[in-house]
């Protein structure tokens, strides 16, 4: 039995995929104690890790990478047979990219079954990290078999909840870690491998394997809900003259509603809630279901991203033809070089439509931006203080901490031409702003 297999000993996995989550899920299983071989059909990709070279920025992964290659826990290849092994657990973590009719693309998962097939061992217990439809699992289990009918193998899922920017700390100190299947004995050998998370307190939820799926999408969607519902409580307090900080606060005291995921913005991004919230519609769609509060929820979504032009030509006097604009921060949110759905990949380009010239800076995602956005009519500094230089206003888009402090409204009030700054991120009190005599646009309170 497979669970036997691993008792008292160092269990070994393998992770299927070095994207984020896959990269994040090997090392952080690596640095709970297990002996783990990363793979991707990538080499270059893998020379670099080899090099401690980490394709993503995500603090402190490329330390913990260090720490357990050199412990020999944790190794990369892209040799799957070689990695799979002697691998009691192998992790389903590829891409799952949108098919472009709002479902995710299986191509690779289902790519990645039929080579598993031909390679792992008996009672090797078969995982899906990656986000997947409902139904993927028994997807699964029907390729394997039809591959290699002798084979014994388990299939079981467990969706990763992992944030990027605070990924690490979201794996190792989880809310809850969810584990879908039906098979008691790959039961067995997940309750093992997450014993030293269990250990230490951390809920393990068992499912079948459709709800595990499901879930993930209904948490994802869920958190993009409460923004949606808040950026529009947010407009309404701008239209009333209502606070929406105050207003956020009162709610989410109320431990029925939570504070979590109400803060306002400029639109959810990144690559999970538009991505999932999108393929939980086309799911419900194609269970002749209909997800109206997630259909609602993703255009809202979309048309705040375009609103927020508006907004910032509102706040420059209702006119940007000519004037030079700051946008700072690019990434669709702090801590992450991800531009993947970002807001700022919608108001650039309206901007620049209306007239304005925009001098763009990121701490970490300049790279990734000159791939989405308008590379020639887009100047690119290499520091807040270099975009703001004679500028007509800033626009923070990303609550990256360097746009949060004193020395960086010191700049607004002494590089820019006129002192406008639009903060779609609500960094400031009205009061740290009034002082300096900026005119302060921001996101569901009075402007000032
Ligand atoms: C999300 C989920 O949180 C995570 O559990 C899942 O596995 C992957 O998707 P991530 O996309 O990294 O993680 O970012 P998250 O921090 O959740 O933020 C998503 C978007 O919502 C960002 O654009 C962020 O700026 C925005 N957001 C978040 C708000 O506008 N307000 C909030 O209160 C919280």
């Amino acid at each position: 039995m497979a669970h036997e297999r691993i008792k008292g000993l160092s269990m070994k996995i393998a992770v299927i995929g070095t994207g984020y989550v896959g990269l994040v899920s090997g090392t952080c299983f690596a640095e709970l104690g297990l002996d783990v071989v990363c793979v991707d059909k990538d080499k270059q990709k893998i020379k670099d890790l080899d090099h401690n070279i980490v394709p993503i920025f995500e603090p402190g992964l490329d330390v913990l990478i260090k720490k357990n290659v050199e412990a020999s826990r944790l190794s990369f290849t892209t040799d799957l047979k070689h990695a799979v092994s002697g691998a009691e657990v192998v992790f389903i973590a590829v891409g799952t990219p949108p098919d472009g009719h709002g479902g995710a693309d299986l191509t690779y998962v289902h790519n990645v079954a039929r080579e598993l097939a031909a390679t792992i061992d008996d009672e090797t217990v078969v995982v899906t990290k990656s986000t997947v439809p409902v139904g993927t699992g028994e997807q699964i289990q029907s390729i394997i078999s039809k591959e290699n009918p002798k084979l014994k193998f388990y299939v079981a899922s467990n969706p990763e909840f992992l944030r990027e920017g605070c990924a690490i700390e979201d794996f190792l100190k989880p809310d809850r870690v969810l584990v879908g299947t039906e098979a008691s004995e790959a039961r067995s050998v997940m309750e093992a491998l997450y014993r030293p998370l269990s250990d230490r307190n951390v809920f393990v939820i068992h499912t079948d394997i459709k709800t595990a799926e499901l879930t993930k999408y209904a948490a994802n969607a869920y958190l993009a809900t409460k923004i949606g519902f808040i950026n529009e409580i947010a407009d309404i307090c701008e239209a009333s003259g209502a606070n929406i900080e105050d207003l956020s606060r009162a709610m989410g005291i109320d431990h029925r509603i939570g504070a979590n995921y109400l803060k306002p913005g400029p639109g959810f991004g990144g690559s999970c809630f538009p991505k999932d919230t999108l393929a939980l519609r086309k799911m419900s769609d194609d269970y002749n279901r209909h997800a109206n509060i997630v259909d609602a929820v993703i255009r809202s979504n979309d048309q705040r991203k375009i609103a927020m032009a508006s907004k910032i030509i509102q706040a420059c006097g209702g006119d940007v033809k000519g004037k030079n604009l700051a946008i700072l921060g690019l990434a669709f949110k702090a801590n992450t070089d991800d531009m993947r759905e970002s807001a700022s990949v919608y108001i650039i380009p309206e901007l620049i439509k209306n007239g304005a010239k925009i001098n763009a800076y990121d701490p970490q995602a300049m790279q990734q931006a000159k791939a989405l956005l308008p590379q020639k009519e887009i100047i690119w500094h290499d520091s807040a203080k270099d975009a703001l230089k004679g500028g007509d206003a800033a626009v923070i888009i990303t609550e990256w901490e360097e746009f949060a402090d004193n020395g960086f409204l010191n700049d607004v009030t002494t590089l820019l031409k006129t002192p406008i700054l639009v903060d779609l991120r609500n960094l400031y009190t009205h009061d740290r702003v009034q002082r300096r005599g900026i005119a302060y646009h921001s996101i569901g309170r009075k402007p000032v």
